[in-house]
């Protein structure tokens, strides 16, 4: 008998390897294609598909009407992709026969926004202990369809998804956004789309950053001048804008059927220019300052000696505030460079207790460490270590916003047309490949209350800009925030989110194609 040579063995292996793939039965639930993103934290696929037809509807459990609101979310979803009417339907017990049915339950273990999602053959199962646990699940839901299914037009199906075990929950409460309104202003339909694309990802927080030297963005109706001057220009020169208060309330409305927060923001006694444009009562000298449309910092503070200037922190912190539901108020107090450090630290000092007068607790940048802190204020951290760990010790918690790695306005590399670079290239391997319970030493998960990706406007002019540098870096951001660490790795990751690029093209989204990821359109 001829003896088979190496070679031979080498062909024969491989041409049974052939034959034994050619012959294994497809699978057709399109897994392969699935990504999910934050990464939840325990998956497991059962090898079948749920095909989502004419006939299937969303039944929500009755009586509640948060469910309700989620499960039309759902259906204003698939309805014009799909083509199928998706109805949306009320009952008091579990259905029979194929559907959808969002449920509450009591499972500790989910937590405020966790969620179960069983999917067989024959029907989806969507439960959690809270509203906001249902609406983080069907964004999962979302990415285990085709990514087509998010185009607003008519797609062909087959619309699978694959059968599956979900248990989910995020790692921090606390996984924000932060726009800067300021220094350019973004119309409504802009922070909207914004928001959708948070939501898609489970963030949670919209961190508005609604005045700085350039421009003041929200009405204050005891005070209109801070709009009709303060918000008549931005940086360059252009028209700028604002905020009416009905505007407003129709974003914080928008955020909470979306279960995101608006956290208002207005930056003192530093970053205040606009405000001392507007009124010369609020400078030491009486005098009105002029508009500024530049890029510079710290050269701008509030009299920190005048009655009148806590009046007028009383005045906008109790107007926002009556209109913010969200618990907190963010107070600025970064790069206070213009005020004397004797008076800056009274001055925090005063104004948390105003914040507490009109019952919200207090976010300030990482300077505000160094005074007395109020319990519950949360300190977030954008440049100085030394002011998480004062923070820590005096009982906060703290926000992580390091620049280096969730500022989203640095350029990703030298060749970065927008964006600034004072806190170095911030490529998306380097976005993604950080834990925030490791990244200050003595700064462990139990100080953190969650992470927060900051996008500042001095180079952003619109919503393409904004969703250049956002995407994908809050992407990462988002999962950072959600799945726990040893859950995590960059391999995994850009795998991922190579195939979000479907799902991206479908939403519109002018997302950067870092080369460093394998895109799959
Ligand atoms: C900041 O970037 N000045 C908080």
């Amino acid at each position: 008998m001829k003896i088979i040579t190496k070679t031979g063995f080498a062909i024969l292996a491989l041409l049974f390897v052939l034959a034994a793939m050619a012959l294994k039965p497809k699978e057709s639930n399109n897994q392969d294609k699935i990504s999910l993103i934050p990464q939840p934290v325990s998956v497991k696929y059962t090898g079948g598909y749920f095909t989502l037809t004419y006939s299937t509807g969303i039944f929500y459990q009755e009586a509640n009407p948060a469910l309700k609101k989620s499960a039309r979310f759902l259906a204003k979803i698939l309805h014009p992709s799909t083509g199928f009417p998706v109805p949306v339907i009320p009952v008091k017990n579990k259905p029979s026969g194929t559907y959808i049915y969002l449920t509450l339950t009591e499972n500790k273990a989910l937590g405020n926004e966790g969620y179960e999602l069983k999917v067989t053959k024959k029907r989806i199962i969507l439960s959690a202990n809270k509203p906001a646990g249902i609406f983080r699940g069907i964004q999962t839901l979302r990415q285990l369809l085709p990514a087509r299914v998010e185009k607003c037009y008519l797609q062909k199906g087959p619309w699978q998804i694959p059968t599956t075990k979900i248990i989910d929950y995020p790692a921090y409460a606390y996984r924000g956004a932060m726009l800067d309104v300021a220094r350019h202003f973004f119309s409504v339909k802009t922070v909207e789309k914004y928001m959708d694309l948070m939501a898609l990802y489970k963030l949670n927080i919209l961190h508005l950053h609604l005045s700085d030297d350039q421009g003041w963005r929200i009405q204050i109706k005891s005070w209109p001048e801070l709009t009709k001057i303060g918000g008549s220009t931005e940086v360059g020169g252009g028209k700028g804008g604002f905020y009416t208060q009905k505007q407003f309330k129709e974003l914080v409305h928008y955020a909470a059927d979306r279960y995101i927060t608006i956290v208002p923001e207005i930056d003192m006694p530093g970053h205040i220019n606009a405000a001392l444009a507007s009124y010369a009562i609020l400078n030491c000298n009486n005098k009105r300052k002029k508009l500024f449309t530049g890029i510079d910092v710290g050269f701008s503070t509030l009299c920190t000696h005048k009655k009148i200037t806590y009046k007028f922190i009383n005045d906008v912190v109790g107007e926002i505030s009556a209109i913010s539901p969200g618990p907190y108020f963010h107070i600025g107090g970064d790069e206070s460079h213009a005020t004397p450090k004797k008076d800056y630290l009274p001055f925090i000092a005063k104004v948390q207790n105003i914040v507490a007068a009109h019952h919200k607790k207090v976010i300030g940048w990482d300077e505000i460490a160094q005074t007395p802190l109020k319990k519950g204020t949360l300190v977030q951290y954008w440049a100085n270590k030394k002011n998480v760990l004062t923070a820590i010790k005096k009982g906060a918690k703290v926000i992580l916003s390091p620049g280096g790695r969730t500022y989203l306005d640095m350029k990703y590399d030298s060749t970065t047309k927008l964006g600034l670079h004072w806190a170095g290239y911030v490529n998306v391997k380097r976005a993604y490949n950080w834990n925030p319970s490791t990244l200050i030493p003595g700064v462990t998960k139990k100080d953190i209350a969650g992470i927060e990706a900051p996008l500042w406007s001095e180079t952003i002019t619109d919503l393409k800009d904004i969703e250049y540098m956002a995407f994908p870096r809050l992407i990462g951001d988002a999962e950072i925030g959600w799945t726990p660490k040893n859950l995590r790795n960059w391999n995994s990751y850009r795998l991922r989110l190579g195939k979000q690029a479907a799902r991206l093209d479908d939403l519109n989204v002018n997302f950067y194609r870092s080369k460093l990821i394998p895109w799959q359109d």
